[in-house]
């Protein structure tokens, strides 16, 4: 038995159709093996911008810091672009990183076997790809000082950020990663451009320092324009890649479309204490907000990374992840997924389907 307290983020666009699913869900699978889930709805991004005029009002972060977990779906909306940058719905999502000290973004890429063909590169070269991407989360170029736009004496105008790392930084996320390469294949690949950036040398010599801590782990080392490429090149190649803020953004956007959808991929986030953040990767994706249209796994699968590391309910999780393999294996998709010989259907009974399939 157990009683655990969820922050619900749904946000913008999408974000409230997929949390609906979402919610459905983890209300059955909770009851299923013997837990209770109480749901304390907040806004963040636009719809924290239309109630309170921020993206992130304190009294949603102050929800979150007092909860066992924070499930998110997906924040942002055109209609904010022209707001300052502090104003803007990604701000928020910034700030809740930053906020819950998240330091740690686990996003797993692995290949349903149902969805070989959704993918735009060929089925052999994607076939049972199954990595981890770890982006540290909370450092670099995104959070670094000094930071603005500055207007200079020859008419100029300066835009400027710092990509700065402390060792304690690097230290930590290594950490996490070492750990995570230790329970799946024990290969880990850092991701960095030491060739040219005084940070990344610093971040080579943290990570390759540590190696000797971790005997049973292969640590190897790769450029960020290679990596880029050996991802679509022969992405079985890697198991855990451990990367900076930035070149983890870039990456784990790129890695998501080895399943051909990045509708699929659930994300983790995750301090040294405190609730972690489960939110799918994909964005609010406005133009097809409210038409019943969206894919809700990478959100189902989120919230079965919640339960599996946020709450420790393996079984629950693992019943969530099975019931998106059924409703695969049985031919439904969403739009995104919509392949010959498949049935297409929506939003929202992409969740029934999901129900039945748990029960
Ligand atoms: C992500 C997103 C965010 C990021 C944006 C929305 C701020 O792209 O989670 O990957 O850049 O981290
Ligand atoms: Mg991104």
């Amino acid at each position: 038995m157990g009683n655990y307290q969820i922050t619900l983020l749904a946000g913008d666009g999408i974000g409230p159709e997929i949390t609906a699913v979402a919610v459905k869900l983890l209300e059955k699978v909770g009851h299923q093996f013997g837990f209770q889930l109480n749901f304390n709805r907040q806004p963040v991004g636009g719809a924290a911008i239309e109630e309170f005029g921020q993206p992130l009002p304190p009294s949603t972060l102050e929800a979150c810091k007092n909860s066992d977990a924070v499930l998110l779906a997906a924040i942002g909306a055109p209609k904010y672009d022209a707001l300052a940058r502090e104003l803007r719905p990604e701000s928020g999502l910034l700030a809740l990183r930053a906020g819950l000290q998240l330091f740690a973004n686990l996003r797993p890429v692995a290949i349903v076997p149902a969805l070989l063909g959704a993918s735009s590169l060929r089925p052999e070269v994607i076939s049972g790809v199954d990595l981890l991407v770890v982006r540290e989360l909370t450092g670099g170029i995104y959070f670094g000082q000094p930071k603005g736009r500055v207007q200079l004496e020859n008419g100029e105008e300066r835009g400027f950020n710092t990509m700065t790392y402390c060792s304690s930084e690097v230290d930590r996320i290594a950490k996490v990663a070492f750990e995570l390469a230790q329970q799946r294949r024990g290969e880990l690949c850092s991701v960095d451009k030491a060739n040219v950036l005084d940070v990344s040398q610093l971040w080579r010599d943290r990570v390759t320092a540590m190696a000797g801590s971790y005997p049973d782990v292969k640590l190897s080392h790769m450029y960020v324009d290679n990596a880029a490429m050996q991802l679509v090149r022969e992405p079985r190649q890697f198991d855990v890649l451990l990367t900076s803020n930035l070149f983890g953004d870039i990456l784990s956007d790129e890695a998501a479309m080895l399943t051909g959808s990045i509708g699929m991929l659930p994300s983790a986030s995750l301090g040294s204490s405190g609730p972690g953040l489960f939110e799918p990767v994909h964005g609010s994706a406005p133009d097809i907000a409210g038409a019943d249209v969206a894919n809700p796994l990478a959100m189902v699968l989120s919230a079965a990374m919640l339960l599996r590391i946020g709450l420790k309910q393996e079984g629950a999780a693992k019943a969530l992840e099975t019931a998106v393999e059924s409703v695969l294996g049985k031919g439904f998709r969403t739009g995104d997924l919509m392949a010959d010989g498949c049935k297409k259907i929506g939003c929202a009974a992409m969740g029934e389907e999901l129900i039945k399939a748990l029960a």
